[in-house]
């Protein structure tokens, strides 16, 4: 007996070891899947019975009015209260001649008003361009411009009014509306004033009947792969699955969102509020991050999700350290960008139960989250996952920034740890990328064709992962963020977890640049000092930085230029922040940071001065 329950036992357990090897992380994908098919089902109901965002806002109003809703400052504005000023938005906005289906532009920082606008257009069936209120000049008009909109409303903040009356010239077609009651708006139209003309009454669903699963809901800008922000297309399918994120977790009713990331992106926007909107929860909205109010806004409103990405952890540990730090209720972070070097320390010093890391972009057809314990990895795509969420990772040119293709023509998938670039089939049905506003070139040059065969088409992620043996997926750089350099590939992210380590640089961001009469990209580094009143390196830490990137990294990963960034804001996207540091490069005419250059006869790092600066883009000098 006892010998026939042992050889079933191990016969089990063979079985068990020959399925983990043939399928390792089967019970993973299987639970993933699993969650994966309730929440399709969920969103497949919603859809055929034409509910959208807005719908199940309006049902949540009907069913739980007095709950707080949006918690800002003292304030407490419950779903009910939210819906009112919603109703007066959407009332005013057709009071002012905005035709059904059209455009209105929104540049409101996070505030209610922008809650309760986005609501109110979608409840009017408008199409709703989130300007980034943070852009000036040129990247503003144009992200005006190309949104289509004929209205424009501008939050009660005076500098964004002051931002459009610079440029009221080259918007000449768009009518300004600012909210508020500022002097500003003598300048411009007051919205205040048509909302106190209108009703707070819920407006006919009719109003919307024009709007179908596949109408734009929403213009989100993104930096794409390169230049002035583009307005990605965001339909009403995807800001309703972007609503669906948070139940990867356990998400519920009694949790109470900290919002610091700005409401016109879409971690914030289609996310975080998306999921508040679902779940029936509440949501504290900050006008900014500040990591010397986080914790202490997370006690005060009984924070239980917070939302991350990379650099606001980064900032977050950089703060002295407090025997308050753990006394939170926060459970789950959610969030993209946490790099490894820090994620046990974030998750131990402020003791989160759970983090959630995800992958996914505004425009990107799929997404995936890290719902194991798998440390370092972004989630899971084995041959079974793929079949619901494609994607296929492929070898990468750096030099050419082109897939590699063989002799005849096709992409080659990747082996087991290798890095390669993701790129996911757009299949009718399945997967879909809705493209930029405006000029075709811009979406086209995120497809790529005959990529396994004639005729087929693909999203390029324009990120490159490394998949392991267990279909572990791991983010390993954008493109563009692994240079060339000497020959050999340098990955940014790698660097700069390298220079982090050392306890008086808090942040760094890596990148390449190019000096006059060398092949390929040096790298320069652009360091957030932990105390950032010093303003530049101290000659010990010279020293330090030297001898810690002559220990740990490769000759040609060195970084030939350091630049001391004072701050650290949230203006940009970090993706954008980069776009600027790599044009500046090391150019004294246009930085007034301070600049070191690596000295390679002594791999010291020495002051970069104009003399020396000539000598370099003269060529005088080795690297
Ligand atoms: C915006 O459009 C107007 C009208 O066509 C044009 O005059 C202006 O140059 C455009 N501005 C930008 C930044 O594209
Ligand atoms: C702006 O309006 C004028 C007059 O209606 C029209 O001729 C022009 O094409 C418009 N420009 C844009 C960029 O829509
Ligand atoms: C937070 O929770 C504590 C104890 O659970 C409670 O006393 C307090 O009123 C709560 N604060 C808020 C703002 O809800
Ligand atoms: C991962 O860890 C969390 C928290 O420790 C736990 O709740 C969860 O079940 C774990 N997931 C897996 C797949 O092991
Ligand atoms: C996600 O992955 C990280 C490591 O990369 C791990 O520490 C974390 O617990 C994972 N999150 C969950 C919810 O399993
Ligand atoms: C660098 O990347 C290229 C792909 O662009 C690859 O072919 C090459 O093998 C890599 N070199 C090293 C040293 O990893």
């Amino acid at each position: 007996m006892i010998i026939a329950t042992l050889g079933v036992a191990s016969v089990a357990g063979i079985l068990y070891f020959l399925f983990n090897l043939w399928w390792p992380g089967w019970y993973l994908d299987w639970t993933y899947r699993r969650n994966r098919i309730k929440i399709g089902n969920r969103l497949m109901h919603l859809i055929s019975s034409g509910q959208f965002l807005v719908d199940v806002f309006e049902d949540k109003v009907k069913s739980i009015p007095k709950k707080a809703f949006v918690l800002y400052k003292e304030y407490t504005y419950t779903y009910e209260d939210m819906d009112k000023m919603a109703n007066k938005a959407a009332r005013a906005a057709i009071e002012i001649g905005v035709k059904p289906g059209s455009t209105i532009a929104i540049m409101i920082h996070n505030h209610p008003s922008i809650v309760w606008s986005y609501l109110g257009f979608m409840k009017a069936g408008y199409q709703i361009a989130l300007i980034n209120i943070y852009l000036r000049s040129r990247s503003l008009s144009h992200s005006i411009n190309s949104s289509g909109a004929n209205v424009l409303i501008v939050g009660e903040d005076p500098v964004l009014s002051e931002a459009i009356l610079e440029i009221k010239d080259d918007i000449p077609n768009i009518t300004t509306y600012v909210l508020g009651s500022s002097k500003q708006s003598t300048l411009f139209l007051s919205f205040d004033l048509v909302l106190s003309r209108v009703s707070d009454v819920t407006l006919d669903k009719n109003i919307r009947k024009h709007v179908l699963p596949t109408t734009t809901n929403m213009l989100i800008y993104t930096s794409g792969t390169t230049g002035l922000p583009k307005p990605a297309l965001v339909s009403h399918t995807r800001t309703l699955a972007a609503a669906f994120a948070f139940q990867t977790f356990d998400i519920s009713p009694d949790d109470i969102l900290y919002e610091t990331l700005p409401l016109y992106h879409s971690a914030a926007l289609m996310i975080g509020f998306g999921n508040t909107i679902m779940s029936g929860c509440t949501m504290v909205l900050r006008e900014k991050f500040s990591a010397s109010h986080f914790w202490e806004d997370c006690r005060r409103y009984n924070v239980t999700i917070i939302q991350y990405i990379g650099e606001v952890c980064r900032y977050l540990l950089a703060q002295p350290k407090s025997n308050k730090d753990k006394s939170n209720k926060v459970r789950v972070a959610y969030g993209n960008g946490l790099r490894q070097d820090i994620w046990t320390e974030f998750k131990e010093r402020f003791d989160i139960e759970r983090i959630v890391e995800f992958y996914g972009a505004t425009e990107s057809p799929v997404a995936i989250h890290n719902i194991t314990n798998k440390t370092g990895s972004c989630g899971r795509s084995s041959p079974y996952l793929r079949q619901f969420t494609p994607m296929v990772f492929v070898k990468y040119d750096l030099e050419a920034q082109a897939p590699i293709r063989n002799k005849a023509g096709y992409c080659i998938p990747i082996h087991t740890d290798e890095v390669g670039l993701m790129v996911v089939p757009l299949i009718d049905g399945k997967t879909s990328f809705q493209g930029y506003r405006g000029k075709k070139e811009d979406s086209e040059k995120r497809l790529l064709y005959d990529v396994f065969e004639k005729g087929d088409k693909y999203f390029n992620s324009g990120d490159l992962f490394r998949l392991d043996k267990d279909y572990y997926v791991y983010f390993n750089d954008r493109i563009g963020d692994t240079f060339r350099w000497k020959g050999e590939n340098v990955s940014t992210t790698e660097v700069s977890n390298i220079l982090t380590d050392l306890d008086f640089v808090t942040d760094a961001n890596v990148y390449g640049v190019l000096i006059p009469g060398t092949e390929g990209r040096a790298g320069m580094a652009a360091l957030h000092l932990t105390d950032s009143n010093i303003g530049t390196l101290t000659p010990a830490m010279i020293v330090s930085l030297s001898k810690h990137v002559r220990t740990v990294l490769p000759s040609y990963a060195r970084p030939r230029f350091i630049r001391i960034q004072k701050q650290f804001d949230m203006t940009s996207t970090f993706k954008q922040q980069k776009t600027i540091l790599v044009r500046e490069g090391f150019d004294m005419n246009v930085i007034s940071d301070p600049i070191f250059y690596l000295d390679i006869s002594t791999y010291f790092y020495r002051p970069l001065d104009h003399e020396i600066y000539k000598q370099i883009m003269a060529g005088n000098i080795a690297f």
